[in-house]
């Protein structure tokens, strides 16, 4: 594999960051979870109190950020940061930002052999030319259960009805937005993540095996 891109998209808690890095190790691929940028950007407005229903403000701010960290933090991962990520994810001007700090990432790590990208449109709009494209499916309820556990585990409080309301609302919100919104790419291949994760990786190394080797 050389300078590979493949793009891993698919709606929230359905597993896109554990896939990426498992395919990462195993396939020696530089990761990117394009989410973290969304997020990175959503605490800034939030620490800086930017009121994200004016438009006006979201531009101002972004023009005076050259670029932002591709590293994942705790505090990325609140339901509060998880909200305003979605919620600012609907900007054409958040979404042309971030793209483009994407494809920098991409551009500043060529000695990597390839990437993988995780995403909502890494294989629909920002990479589209992407050699393997996955679409990650899993069932609402068992993405609210995953991502319960996941919270406990980290030490949040959480309430299952509460995350399973939430995921279904940013799932609507990223399916409708006007911008990028999720979607299946025509050639993307669909996972079901809904089982074991040996039976996603056994998916996935197969379409790896089956297009490389
Ligand atoms: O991990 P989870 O799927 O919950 O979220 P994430 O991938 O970290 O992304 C956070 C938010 O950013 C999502 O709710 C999306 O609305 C948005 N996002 C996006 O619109 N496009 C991307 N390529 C990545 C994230």
């Amino acid at each position: 594999m050389r300078n590979k891109i493949i793009a891993v998209d698919g709606p929230a808690a359905s597993g896109k960051e554990k896939i990426s890095k498992y395919i990462s190790k195993k396939w020696k691929l530089k990761h990117l979870d394009s989410g973290i940028l969304y997020r990175r950007l959503a605490l800034i407005f939030l620490n800086e109190k930017i009121d994200i229903k004016n438009l006006n403000n979201i531009n101002k701010k972004i023009s005076e950020i050259a670029t932002i960290s591709y590293q994942n933090s705790k505090k990325l991962r609140t339901q509060e940061v998880s909200k305003l990520a979605s919620e600012i994810a609907i900007y054409n001007t958040v979404r042309l930002y971030i793209n483009r700090l994407q494809h920098d990432f991409v551009k500043k790590n060529k000695n990597y052999q390839g990437f993988v990208i995780d995403g909502r449109d890494i294989g629909s709009v920002v990479f589209k030319k992407a050699d393997l494209k996955l679409y990650i499916h899993v069932k609402p309820e068992i993405r609210a259960k995953r991502r319960y556990k996941q919270l406990i585990d980290s030490g949040e409080k959480s309430i299952y009805p509460k995350i399973l309301k939430d995921i279904k609302l940013r799932d609507n919100r990223d399916k409708l937005r006007k911008h990028s919104p999720l979607v299946i790419p025509k050639d993307a291949y669909l996972i079901d993540n809904n089982g074991t994760f040996l039976e996603t990786t056994m998916q996935i190394d197969k379409l790896i095996l089956n297009k490389y080797l």
